[in-house]
Parts: C-alpha cells; structure tokens; sequence
C-alpha cells in the first residue's frame, strides 16, 4: 500500500506510540486486502465496549492514553447502565471494571454515549461518506439505508482509522464492490419483527454475498423496520451491505444478477424460534429509537387495562434518546417496564438468569441463546411483546 510521507512517518513512530500502532493495524489490514491507499474517514463507531465481551482485553486500550481520535467516533454499548446499576445484577467489581474501560475510551476522545445507532444519536453519515465503522448492525445499516461507505470493521481497526482519521480503500469503499451478487424476492407481506424474520433467514442465505432485494409492491419498511432487517443479517450473515429494489440509495443504479432465490412466508414462520411461555421481555436490540418508544407506550396503554406488566419488561435505548423522550420514558416506566441505557440484554451480565426471552429482534434469537445463560428466545411482533406482558 502506498503511504505518503505524513503516514510513513506515523508508521516510524515519530508522532508516538499509539499513532504508529495504529498505523500499522490500518497497513496490515490495507495489505492483507490490497488496498491502493488510505483514504479520509468522516466517522468512526467502535465496538468492543461492554466488559463482559472485551475482558482484560481492554488494558491495551489504556496503554493508547495520549493519543486522540482525529474524527467523530462513538461508542457501542457497554454493560451496565451507568446510571441505574445498582438496581440490576450486577456486581460492584463488574461495574469498576467497566468504568475503567469506559474511562480509557473517552481519554481519546471518543464520545462515550453507549448505543448501536450512533445514527440517531449524532454520529449520522451522509450518502456517499466513508466511514469505519464496527458493530453489524450499524454498519449495514450505515451502508445499505444511508448509502455511507464502511467495511464490516472489527473493534481494533476501527479504533486504528478512529486515532488516524483514514481507513485503506478496499471493500465495500469502492463502488464496484458495492453490485448486488444475487436477487432475493420476498413472496409475503412483511411488518414490524418479520423484517427481522427475514433478516434472520436472509443472513443465512447470503452469507457474504450482497444481495438485492425485491419486496412485494405495497411494501414500505419504516426506518426501525430496516434497523431490525439489519440487525438481524448482521447476526447470521457475514455481509456488510443489502440492497432493496425501489427503496435503498443505490438501488436505481445497479445491474440485477442473474441468480435469483424466492422466499415465502414458510421460510420467514419457521425462525419465531421457542415455543415457551417467556419470563421476561426485552425489546431495543438495536437499541429503540424516539419513535419506537412512542409506540411501546401507546402499545401499554392500550394492553394495560390499568394493571401493571406480570413480567419482568426491559426496554433498552440510548441515552440522549431517553432524555429526549423523558415524558414518554415516564408513562412507559409507570406500568412496570424498565428503560436502559448505555447497556443491553445481550451484552449485559444483568441478564442471565432467564428460560425463555420474548424479543421481536432478530438480532437476539441469535446471541441470546450464545451469550445469556443459554436462554431459549421467541420472535414475537412488537405488540405481542407488549401483550405478553399482561
Ligand atoms: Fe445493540 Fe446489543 Fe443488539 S449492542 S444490536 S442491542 S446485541
């Protein structure tokens, strides 16, 4: 790969340690993929945030104190709500652990705001921008609902293009690298957790190839909906990008491949998972947007009938959102329902103690089962969630 004389420099180590480590991630990576050059980030989003995941790992994060990052980088979740964690299960030496990772973030500057939408939260590429991005679910829907331009990057190169400001041109930043690879066309109509149904089927399915998708004529997914589609491919799938005919940024434009599979309702009816009863509910994997906290309120008022839930209801979003919708935070609170930030259900060591977990994301049906307890999961719609409930 070449490098100018500014990155060579950085690679000798004359701009430090932390710079020239992350010099070198970025030129392994950019060599390994046969990128030309390194191109400017607008963006950063970096995983490897909740303790429960990253462990001890994360003392090399320390060891970068001085450096800064050149962009705007946010953070994935942790895992524990900063606030409120006295009130889950929790222990104290967990918490200290996670504030020290927390702490080793910010000194470089990175805004510790603990959600998977950074997209919602200020961190929102435009159509075209390149970005480095960690977290599947963002990154698909960076790449494929906002038309920004991001690799599927893991916690250490997007931190590496975080501190440098640059990511190599390989991948998903080129435009011939962004074609569909196969048509997928969906036979039923789809709403609320059958996107991440689809999702769910469609990862499996495509593997690493990018597929284009062709929904049935009526079909108009909201932007939650495409959050959950996201998630969910991100989940079984190993591709950073998806396309749907008529709907996405760069649908207009590309050639339709060859290759082409059906998928009819069966396909998406045989993923609601358990058949259990469920002693807890969760929803905000991603994390929930403003909108999505209207509706779980409107949803519980309707189903309340003036009770409390029966069930143990966590809802999980990101904190700038809470505060925004304090009032509607407030009513949703008022039936017994718990409103988390900075954390979720998956990467939480809150959470693990459940038999049977009713979620409508796709997204859980797959990490649940591998990371909490070994929790069975049912995809239900968002209203039946809430009905559960009751
Ligand atoms: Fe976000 Fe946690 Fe799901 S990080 S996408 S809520 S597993």
């Amino acid at each position: 790969m070449q490098l100018t004389k500014e990155e060579e420099r950085i690679l000798e180590g004359e701009e430090g340690w932390a710079r020239q480590k992350a010099m070198e991630i970025l030129v392994a990576i950019g060599d390994i993929h046969h990128a030309s050059h390194l191109i400017p980030i607008q963006s950063a989003h970096i995983s490897g945030a909740s303790y429960k995941t990253i462990g001890d790992a994360f003392e090399f994060i320390k060891c970068l104190a001085g450096a800064r990052v050149r962009v705007k980088s946010t953070l994935n979740p942790t895992g524990v709500d900063r606030r409120i964690w006295q009130s889950l299960n929790v222990s104290e030496a967990f918490v200290a652990k996670q504030r020290e990772v927390v702490r080793a973030y910010q000194s470089l500057g990175i805004d510790v705001e603990c959600t998977c939408i950074p997209y919602h939260v200020g961190n929102r590429p435009q159509k075209g921008e390149h970005i480095a991005w960690a977290e599947s679910s963002a990154v698909l829907y960076a790449n494929s609902v906002l038309g920004a331009r991001t690799n599927m990057e893991g916690a250490p190169s997007a931190l590496a293009a975080a501190l440098i400001g640059k990511t190599p041109l390989y991948g998903l930043h080129l435009t011939e690298n962004r074609e569909p690879e196969l048509r997928v066309c969906v036979q039923c109509a789809l709403r609320d957790a059958d996107y991440s149904a689809l999702g769910f089927v469609l990862g499996e399915l495509v593997g690493n190839r990018i597929p284009v998708i062709e929904l049935p004529p009526a079909s108009q997914p909201t932007a939650d909906e495409l959050k959950h589609l996201s998630a969910a491919i991100g989940a079984t799938g190993s591709v950073g990008l998806y396309h749907i005919v008529g709907l996405t940024p760069e649908s207009a434009v590309l050639a339709r491949p060859a290759e082409k599979l059906e998928l009819e309702k069966d396909a998406l009816d045989s993923v609601r998972g358990a058949s259990c009863q469920g002693d807890v509910i969760a929803i905000g994997c991603p994390h929930c947007s403003a909108t999505e906290l209207q509706r779980i309120s409107e949803l519980l008022r309707a189903e309340s009938k003036g009770r409390r839930v029966q069930k143990e209801f966590f809802v999980f979003t990101a904190r700038a959102v809470k505060e925004h919708m304090q009032e509607v935070v407030r009513k949703i609170e008022a039936y017994g329902v718990t409103v988390i930030c900075d954390t979720c259900f998956v990467v939480s060591p809150a959470f693990e103690h459940y038999r049977c977990v009713i979620t409508n994301s796709g997204k859980m049906m797959r990490y649940v089962p591998l990371l909490c307890g070994g929790a069975a999961v049912k995809l239900c719609t968002t209203e039946q969630c809430v009905q559960q409930a009751f």
